[in-house]
This record gives structure tokens, sequence and C-alpha cells, in this order.
């Protein structure tokens, strides 16, 4: 019989930094941990299940990160997530995972990728509750840590909205993150917070709001409109991967000349760490482009300037741009 594993509860007003693929790999949450503690939690970006066969354990180990692995609290703070579907080897996975101790595992039920969706993985389990239930409970069953979820509000519309809080309750999910749209809108129209308000309602486990924050102002608006517990924050985060520590010391606002420098400050430790990896140059700036992506897009001239960023050529190009902010 597996013991429970006992996680604080989490505080009201809890701020996650949202799962991002490509992006929150380990270097990425280093950093973030390190220069802004003041995020709650931070999220991997999804694992998928494999549909034959099994992960070795270190494939298991490098997804959270070796060095993170090694430190408890770190893992504490990570919700490690996978994305699977009925046909996949979730169970042995789930019980890989569990064999490592890992404390916290998050269920990406909101990717919209076509091929996820074919293979009837991510998003499209919102349409096909009779395959959910039975998933979802053989993960509970098999996982003794925190079990969370992550959602959007339906896959072509939101019938089935309230029925997935419901089910995800009943099968034993410990918090639930709402992005407030459906798969198929995409990103094309505003979240709709309303479904987070109606999912606190219905619910008895926490809920945590997530879309279109893009700022200290909408973390506020977000626990104040809709009552939910936490909040998660993506390409917001992005744009100001130090928003969580700006609205613990209650900063609102921020000249450009102060986010040049909070993002000199940023890229300075990612490339630090950096430095002690073996990563390829051409990946590096990929990456670098598409964490600064959304960064300048509120300053004076930012079209331009993120333009220059997209444009640049090589690692030591892109830094330096950055320098000269
Ligand atoms: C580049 C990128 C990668 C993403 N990867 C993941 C992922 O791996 N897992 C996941 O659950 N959501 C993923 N998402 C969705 C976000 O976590 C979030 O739910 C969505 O962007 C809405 O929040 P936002 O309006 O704050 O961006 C990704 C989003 C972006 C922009």
């Amino acid at each position: 019989m597996n013991m429970k594993i006992e996680l604080p509860p989490i505080p009201y007003g809890a701020l996650f930094f949202a799962p991002m693929e490509g992006i929150t790999d380990e270097t990425f949450r280093k950093t973030i941990l390190k220069l802004y503690p003041e995020w709650d939690y931070l999220a991997c970006d999804f694992l998928r299940v494999p549909s034959a066969g099994r992960y070795p354990v270190k494939h298991l180990v490098r997804h959270i990160g070796r060095d993170l692995y090694e430190i408890g609290w770190v893992k504490e703070k990570t919700l490690y997530q996978i994305l699977t579907s009925h046909r996949a080897f979730t169970v042995e996975m789930v019980k890989d995972v569990d064999s490592l101790d890992i404390p916290w595992m998050d269920v990406n039920l909101g990717c919209p990728s076509p091929t996820v969706c074919k293979n009837g993985g991510g998003s499209s389990l919102l349409r096909d509750l009779e395959s959910l239930a039975p998933l979802m409970k053989s993960i509970r069953d098999n996982f003794k840590g925190r079990l969370s979820a992550k959602i959007r509000i339906g896959y072509s519309d939101s019938v089935f909205f309230e029925d997935t809080i419901r089910l995800l309750n009943d099968v034993g999910v410990e918090l639930i993150t709402v992005h407030g749209r459906t798969r198929e809108q995409m990103y094309k129209e505003p979240a709709d917070w309303s479904f987070i308000k109606k999912a606190v309602q219905i619910s008895k486990v926490p809920i945590i709001g997530n879309g279109d924050v893009w700022n200290t102002e909408d973390i506020d608006r977000m626990l104040n409109e809709t009552g939910c517990h936490g909040v998660m924050v993506a390409r917001g985060a992005l744009k100001s991967p130090w928003m969580a520590q700006d609205y613990r010391r209650g900063i609102f606002k921020e000249t450009d000349q102060e986010r040049f420098q909070k993002m000199k400050n940023f890229f300075n430790e990612y490339r630090a760490l950096l430095e002690n990896e073996n990563v390829s140059m051409r990946g590096l700036l990929k990456q670098s482009k598409a964490i600064s992506k959304y960064m300048v897009n509120t300053v004076e001239n930012g079209e331009t300037l993120r333009r220059r960023l997209m444009l640049t050529q090589t690692v030591p190009e892109f830094f330096s741009l950055i320098e000269s902010l």
C-alpha cells in the first residue's frame, strides 16, 4: 500500500509559473527560482506518456532536472506534468514517477495539438469523459503525491465543463487549473474568467485561474473577480518573469528603463547558468527569442525592438542587444 506524501497546503493567492513547452526546462526554472523565489510554484512542461514501453529512470529525472531533483524543497514547488491518453502506457509511467518520490503530478488536459488530440490525449479528453474518468482514476490509484489537473473549458464548446469539474473532484484530484478557453478557441478570443468563477462554485478542491494575466493588477483582478484560490501565469510570466516579485513587493508600475534593467538581470543570470550546460547555440538562440518575445511589447517602440531581437542571428548578437538596452 502506497503511503501518501503530505505536502503543506497551498496558500491562498499562490502564484504559479505555468508549464510552457520549449521554455520551462531545468535551466529556465533554475533562473526563475534563483531570481524570483516569490513564485510559489513552477511547472515543468509536459512529458508525453509513451504509447508502448517505458522511459528509463534517468529520462524521468531529467524532466524535472537532475540538480533540482536532488533538492527536496524545489521538488515540492514543482508540478511534474504529464500528457497522456487512454491508449498510452499511463499506469506504468505513473508508477515509475511515483517510485522516484516526485511529490506533485499534474495532468495536462488542455493541449490543443492536432496530433495529440487525434490520439485521444490532451484537450480531446474533455469531450470524452467516459475515457477520462477511468484514466484519471488509474493515475490517482498509482500516485501517492499531490495530483492536479490543468484543463481548458472544453474541446469545441463548454457543454461538459461542469461535469468535468465534478469528475475530477470525484476521482480525487486535489487541485484544478482552469484556462478559460476551449481548445477550438486556441488563443483567438480573450479567456473567459466566468468559467473559473463557475468552477470555484462547484469544486470542493482549490481552483487556480489561468488565462490572460498580463500584469500585477490582473492578478488581483483574477482573484477578486473569480474567487479562485491562486493564479497561474504563462505568457504574462514570459513578458515579466519578475511579475510575482513585483506583486509581492506591491509594484504595479514600471518605467521602460526599469523594465530593461530587469531584462538584463534576467538574461545575465540565465546566461551564467547556461555556461555550465552543454546546450547547442542554435537551441539557445531559439529559446532566448521565445523567452523575450513578449518582454518588450509595452515599451516605447516595442515592436521595432521586438523585431530586432527576433532577427538576431547568433547568441552573442542576441545578448549584446539585450545588454545595450
Ligand atoms: C509557448 C507555450 C507553451 C505551452 N506549453 C504548455 C505545456 O507544456 N503544458 C500546459 O499545460 N500548457 C502549456 N501552455 C499553455 C499555458 O500553460 C497556459 O495555459 C496558456 O498559455 C494560457 O495562459 P496565459 O494567458 O497566461 O498565457 C503553453 C503555452 C505557451 C504560450
